[in-house]
């Protein structure tokens, strides 16, 4: 399959997955996992408007749906890339675990999963026009102006109550940053549940290398699984992006993740950080606080860091909105 031009019409020959409007009464209650895979005989047709990304394994598109015309956002996977033998396509494992936190409100909502003719599928998402967090942090960098401290603290406390709402079901996203998380200004959104663990475990596979992962999860080579702690970790590292507009381990610009543990091995967090950037971005006596709390969980130590992200989220605030 090559890619996709503008005006096609994309055809599935099975709907997996078909429900065009997220169900009411959403928050974390609980998990749909009956009928949510129902083929329900509708051949719904999107038409391509845009390219929007592309990584080595799926093509991302605009398309409009043509029976309601609303935008949607298809990640279609390229052929072959993972054709393991008697493996269902990561892309439908990817689907599903989204269809599963249909009623998790910090979770784009996936409308629909389509096998195309070739063997290929796509999951059809809604169209998130919000920017990513990403493209947040670009274009503050480029404006030399800082995030605001109350959108800094809706997207730690979104993200980290959506966090442990899936942590319930034994589910972490493991790829969170600030690429996969949208700024929905009702309540942030995370996507791209592609390396996800109930992806990974259907796989048997172990979690590639991530930039933004805990030291504990790369060192131990699959041996330590993902869990809360590591979450954390994670999405404090977001949080110091956040407030310096840079990335707390600086080698992680430019070094693969095994120099970046080499030096998180050899130095602290205290010898890692910019105090300088964030005492500008706060003033001496809320960099001192904030700092406190981004140490406590960038410990090399997970029994050193708070028990999850939504502590950690409430002493970051309360270290952000102290006086
Ligand atoms: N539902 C969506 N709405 C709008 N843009 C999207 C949506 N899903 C993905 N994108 C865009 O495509 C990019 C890649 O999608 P993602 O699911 O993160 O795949 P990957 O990072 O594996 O390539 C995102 O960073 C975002 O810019
Ligand atoms: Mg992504």
């Amino acid at each position: 399959m090559v890619g996709l031009e503008r005006g096609q019409i994309l055809h599935s020959d099975a709907v997996i997955l078909n429900r065009n409007k997220r169900p009411t009464g959403q928050g974390p209650s609980f998990i749909d996992t009956e009928n949510v895979f129902a083929v329900d005989g509708r051949q719904p047709l999107y038409m391509i408007d845009s390219f929007v990304s592309a990584n080595d394994s799926s093509w991302v598109y605009k398309a409009k749906d043509l029976t309601n015309k609303d935008y949607v956002a298809i990640k279609i996977s390229k052929a072959g890339v993972y054709a393991t033998k008697g493996t269902s396509d990561i892309l439908e494992l990817e689907a599903k675990t989204m269809a599963k936190l249909r009623r998790c409100r910090g979770v784009v909502y996936v409308r629909n999963l389509l096998r195309m003719g070739d063997g290929n599928r796509a999951i059809v998402m809604d169209f998130i026009e919000y920017p990513t967090l990403e493209d947040k942090i670009n274009h503050l960098f480029s404006v030399e102006s800082p995030i605001e401290d109350a959108e800094l603290i809706k997207v730690v406390k979104e993200v980290s109550k959506t966090s442990e709402y899936m942590a319930r079901f034994d589910l972490f996203h493991t790829d969170l940053k600030p690429g996969n998380i949208y700024l929905d200004p009702t309540y942030t959104l995370i996507s791209d549940f592609g390396i996800s663990t109930w992806v990974l475990q259907d796989r048997s596979m172990v979690p590639g290398e991530s930039i933004y992962m805990a030291p504990e999860i790369i060192v131990s080579k699959g041996k330590v699984k993902p869990n809360l702690r590591s979450e954390e970790f994670v999405i404090a590292e977001i949080a110091y992006q956040m407030l310096t507009n840079d990335l707390i381990f600086k080698l992680r610009n430019k070094a693969g993740p095994e120099k970046v543990i080499r030096a998180m091995e050899e130095f602290s967090y205290l010898q890692l950080r910019d105090f300088a950037s964030l005492e500008k971005r706060l003033g001496p006596r809320r960099a001192i606080l904030v700092d406190n709390v981004l140490g406590k969980v960038l410990e090399k130590n997970p029994q050193k860091r708070y028990p999850g992200p939504v502590e950690f989220s409430k002493a970051l605030e309360k270290a952000i909105l102290s006086t």
